[in-house]
């Protein structure tokens, strides 16, 4: 209630001055069943980070290394969730959403990897999460790993570069299968590994910190080929474990498996044919990478073309556990970019100084190639958010979803994470009326995403990246994704306005106004 009457007053306040909020996107507009949510993961809001027989993981190692994430910040304490978990499930209780997606801290369930004992109290831990959803109401929906793996699995086998890592990450998959299993419907099994190739093993700016010039602070590596590579044994370790919940688990246990992509949408910088076709190219290139082999069975034939021998191969029998592995593709969609050809003429970033221009480059692994949030006139292709290289361009959700459900047979998809970023450094407290952009965000990408529904996708559920502020990887906690903001100091959570919209849209929205 308290949620309710906030959120209408500020909504009169709004509707005095102009164009405040424009459409009204209901929930009616969305089927039944459709699960409406919020998004975290482990290592960004849990904290207690050598605690009950926790160790330490790489993103532990690497954010307590000098300089890698911004003003020092890391994940020791985080959002307290580890300690603060139940009022957390009552703050979700308290918007009204039915769902939550989650991730397991693998070196909290097994410190050691498969090479040693699985660790009770981690158990505990996510059956309290789970139980107390439940309780609530709430599905729970669960990524397995969501970046953050044992530094013992780094040191041991360089992790996601070894074949061994398959097998370390089917133990951890199983393990959570027969301890969750009985209660959690929907498992994710990797999230994104087709930005966090990209980030950590040619940005170099994610751990291992990998690259080789001309991209950043490196430490060594080899970005034509580990990209490629970390992809391509994430896709095996996905289908093994699927293969292992199919045959064991899934006829009692009744729940959907599939895998998360970072999902960008694509538009040509200009009208020439050779633009359009790197757009076509870039999506292929970011998104089929991962998803093609997962439907289809193999990697899309161009990159192949243009990789050849430096893009692994999947044997015939690989392929075949591959094919048909998911039963949902879940994405996370943010933002729509520029795409230049950079295959026809030899482009540079034309924007040096604007970061924006980092995201692409004439760099093979993503399709030779430039993406920007800006044209040749420098125009913005959307609002830029506080978050560098994000863009505010609601329509690319309805486009994004097109083109997967065109390319993979209209199969069920959940948009796992959407949100917007902004930059608002408020040590003092949260100004609610300062939210509004985030807002105005959430309704016109939910508008788009109800068109694409009407016209006939298969999409089951939409999850607001993120529950409350939290550790935005190198970004650390000066980009803000929360519906609710979190003290710096007293670790507080207080709801923002876009909290207070979320309520009203879940739960006063049901009927046509
Ligand atoms: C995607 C990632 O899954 C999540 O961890 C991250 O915080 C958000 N995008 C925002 O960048």
């Amino acid at each position: 209630l308290i949620l309710q009457d906030v959120y209408s007053n500020s909504i009169i306040n709004c509707q005095l001055r102009e164009n405040c909020l424009e459409e009204e996107v209901k929930k009616s507009e969305f089927p039944d069943g459709f699960l409406f949510g919020t998004s975290t993961s482990a290592y960004q809001i849990e904290g207690g980070y050598i605690e009950d027989g926790k160790s330490l993981s790489n993103w532990d190692v690497y954010s307590h290394t000098n300089g890698s994430i911004k003003n020092g910040g890391n994940g020791d304490i985080a959002d307290d969730h580890y300690h603060r978990y139940l009022e957390d499930i009552d703050i979700m209780e308290s918007l009204g959403v039915n769902a939550y997606r989650f991730s397991i801290s693998w070196s909290r369930v097994l410190p050691n990897g498969s090479s040693g004992p699985m660790n009770p109290i981690g158990i505990k831990f996510y059956n309290n999460i789970i139980d107390n959803l439940l309780h609530k109401g709430i599905t729970p929906f669960v990524t397995i790993h969501h970046n953050d793996y044992p530094q013992e699995l780094e040191e041991r086998y360089g992790a996601w570069l070894s074949p061994f890592m398959q097998e370390e990450f089917v133990y951890f998959a199983s393990t959570c299968f027969k301890n969750f299993g009985n209660r959690v419907k929907y498992w994710a099994t990797i999230n994104e590994p087709n930005l966090v190739s990209e980030l950590a093993y040619m940005k170099g700016i994610f751990p291992p910190v990998h690259c080789s010039p001309p991209f950043g602070k490196c430490s060594y590596g080899n970005s034509d080929i580990e990209p490629l590579l970390v992809v391509h044994n994430s896709i095996l370790a996905h289908a093994k474990a699927v293969k292992i919940y199919r045959d064991q688990f899934q006829v009692e246990q009744r729940g959907m498996i599939g895998m998360v992509a970072s999902a960008y949408m694509y538009k040509p910088m200009t009208d020439d044919e050779v633009d359009k076709k790197a757009a076509t190219r870039a999506l292929t290139f970011h998104v089929a990478w991962l998803l093609d082999p997962l439907v289809h069975g193999d990697y899309p034939i161009e990159m192949r073309h243009y990789h050849g021998r430096k893009l692994p191969r999947f044997s015939y029998k690989e392929k075949l556990l591959i094919k048909k592995s998911m039963d949902f593709i879940g994405i996370n969609h943010y933002s729509t970019l520029f795409v230049k050809d950079c295959l026809h003429s030899n482009c540079t970033c034309m924007h040096e100084n604007n970061p924006t221009c980092s995201h692409g480059e004439n760099r093979a692994i993503l399709g030779f190639l430039l993406t920007s949030g800006q044209n040749e006139d420098g125009e913005f292709i959307g609002d830029p958010m506080g978050m560098p290289g994000l863009y505010v361009v609601p329509q690319g959700m309805e486009d994004i979803i097109d083109y997967i459900r065109k390319r993979y047979n209209n199969m069920p998809i959940f948009v796992t994470e959407n949100g917007y970023g902004s930059n608002d450094n408020q040590e003092g407290g949260y100004d609610l009326d300062k939210d509004i952009n985030r807002i105005k965000f959430h309704k016109a990408y939910l508008t788009s995403l109800a068109r694409s529904i009407r016209n006939g996708a298969n999409v089951r559920g939409y999850f607001i990246w993120s529950l409350m502020d939290n550790l935005e990887w190198n970004f650390g906690y000066t980009i803000k994704f929360g519906l609710y903001y979190v003290h710096p100091l007293t670790l507080d959570r207080s709801p923002k306005l876009s909290a207070h919209w979320y309520h009203d849209f879940l739960i006063n929205n049901i009927q046509e106004k």
